[in-house]
């Protein structure tokens, strides 16, 4: 066997290195990156000593590795998510599940979500006030939900109206219940743990009734949502998903896809204002009807501001040649998205927001990696692109951004994702018809 070599690292106790990495996780990666280079050791709680890896070569090995050699790591998500949810299932379950689960999030499939995106962007931006500056971080939020929610669940009348209201407080407690120790005892109905399970026993009822509601439907075939086609679907040995896989794979979907397409949308709105000429060429765009710029927008908006800073594996088996490294079995390994994301060397000029970088061009998907990479690439990456091209495309059509010269906003932790400090602060104009046509005429009338 291999002997073991991993990259050099701070010798700091685990508690100085994990009170720095809370109080400022991204300043930490920036200094040790500097110290170090593009591998180094850490050791933090929760993941304890974990080697950090952002060298292109070495990211794209780990994730064209096998997943019988490097898989995801098992925090507490099974508790809080379920046993059959994707951050808790390996193997051959993983497979099975992503093969099911993969054609509703693509293609064709997607269209049928526009229309529900599109309404729930209007119908939030009705309300938006003029003139006035605001977060743009809560509708955000609420339109990503109601998304989800619709398209995803299937949700109508009076169970959208219930999840709405239950599922941000099952999904901002479970997310810090992952950080903490699992108690051995219980302590009870008032205790976090208690209160997660008694949200998750109101959430189960509400799917049983979405389920029975489905079940019951004569047109459950004509439907597009992502619960019907999981009532539909069939493994490859003729079986279905059991009500329990259904119940935790929706929660996951929600959980791993409201928060982060939000928190992007936010930091689109909080760099476009800073960057005026793009605002320009992109409400130019949308009244063309085109939508590469912004496509690629969206695509630069994840490179400087990814919403998580990195993806975890850890190793299954003995001995992992690494680039330079040998990984013994164990081995939690970090993917800094972050720091990959600023790579000169990949990216020239990468603290620059130039969304010219990516018009015409697609970036390297193992360079270029916001939604992760390998088998557990994240499933509902196209369907977030989508998502947020349709809400910029309503947002850019229906009101005049306003522009600011005000310093950007830090980044934020929220926990799953980071956000704009101030929640991506937004003054809007509402673009009448008449307005619409004499901004452009402004706009040609100075371009000529
Ligand atoms: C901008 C929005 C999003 C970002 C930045 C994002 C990011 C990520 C990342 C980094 C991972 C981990 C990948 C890895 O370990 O290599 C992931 C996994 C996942 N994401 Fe997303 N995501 C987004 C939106 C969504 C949406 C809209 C959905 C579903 C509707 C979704 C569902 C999932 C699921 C189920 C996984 C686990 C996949 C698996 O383990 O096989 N995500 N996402």
């Amino acid at each position: 066997m291999n002997a073991v070599t991993l990259p050099d690292g701070p010798s700091l106790p685990r508690f100085v290195q994990g009170t720095v990495g809370l109080a400022a996780p991204l300043w930490m990666m920036r200094k040790l990156h500097e110290r170090y280079g593009s591998a180094f050791r850490i050791n933090i709680p929760i993941f304890g000593e974990a080697v950090v890896i952002s060298d292109p070569a070495e990211v794209k090995q780990l994730f064209m590795t096998s997943p019988e050699v490097a898989d995801i790591l098992d925090f507490n998500l099974g508790l809080v998510l379920g046993p059959h949810s994707f951050f808790a299932i390996r193997g051959d379950a993983h497979r099975k599940q992503r093969k099911l689960l993969t054609p509703p999030f693509h293609g064709r499939r997607l269209q049928a979500y526009e229309a529900i995106i599109e309404q729930e962007a209007v119908r939030e931006m009705a309300a938006w006030p003029e003139g006035r500056e605001f977060a743009a971080l809560g509708p955000m939020m609420r339109i990503t939900l109601n998304a989800i929610l619709r398209a995803v669940f299937g949700a109508d009348g009076a169970e959208l109206a219930e999840l709405r209201e239950l599922l941000p407080r099952l999904v901002k407690l479970g997310s810090r219940l992952v950080a903490l120790p699992i108690p051995r005892t219980d302590l009870g109905r008032w205790s976090p743990w208690g209160r997660a399970y008694a949200y998750r026993r109101e959430y189960d009822a509400i799917i049983d009734r979405l389920i029975e509601a489905a079940r019951q439907d004569p047109r459950l075939d004509e439907r597009d949502d992502v619960l019907a086609l999981m009532l539909q679907s069939r493994y490859d040995d003729g079986g279905s998903m059991s009500r329990d896989e259904i119940s935790d794979q929706l929660l996951t979907l929600l959980s791993a896809g409201h928060e982060t397409t939000a928190t992007t949308l936010a930091w689109a709105v909080e760099r476009l204002r800073r960057h005026p000429a793009v605002l320009r060429r992109l409400a130019d765009e949308v009244d063309a009807g085109g939508s590469q710029l912004r496509e690629a927008t969206i695509l630069e908006v994840q490179r400087v501001r990814p919403v998580i800073d990195a993806t975890v594996r850890e190793i299954c088996a003995p001995g992992l040649r690494l680039g330079r490294w040998t990984l013994p079995e164990g081995q939690v390994v970090l993917v800094s998205i972050y720091l990959i994301h600023r790579d000169p060397a990949l990216f020239p000029n990468p603290y620059r927001f130039d969304p010219d970088r990516f018009v015409g061009h697609r970036p390297d998907s193992y360079q270029w990696i916001p939604f992760g990479g390998g088998t557990r690439r994240c499933i509902g990456a196209a369907f977030a692109q989508m998502e947020m091209n349709v809400v910029l495309r309503t947002l850019l059509r229906d009101f005049t951004l306003v522009p600011t010269s005000d310093r950007g906003e830090r980044w934020h932790s929220r926990g799953v994702a980071y956000c704009p400090a101030k929640g991506g602060r937004i003054v809007v104009h509402r673009r009448t018809a008449e307005r619409q046509s004499s901004d452009h005429a402004a706009r040609a009338g100075a371009a000529a």
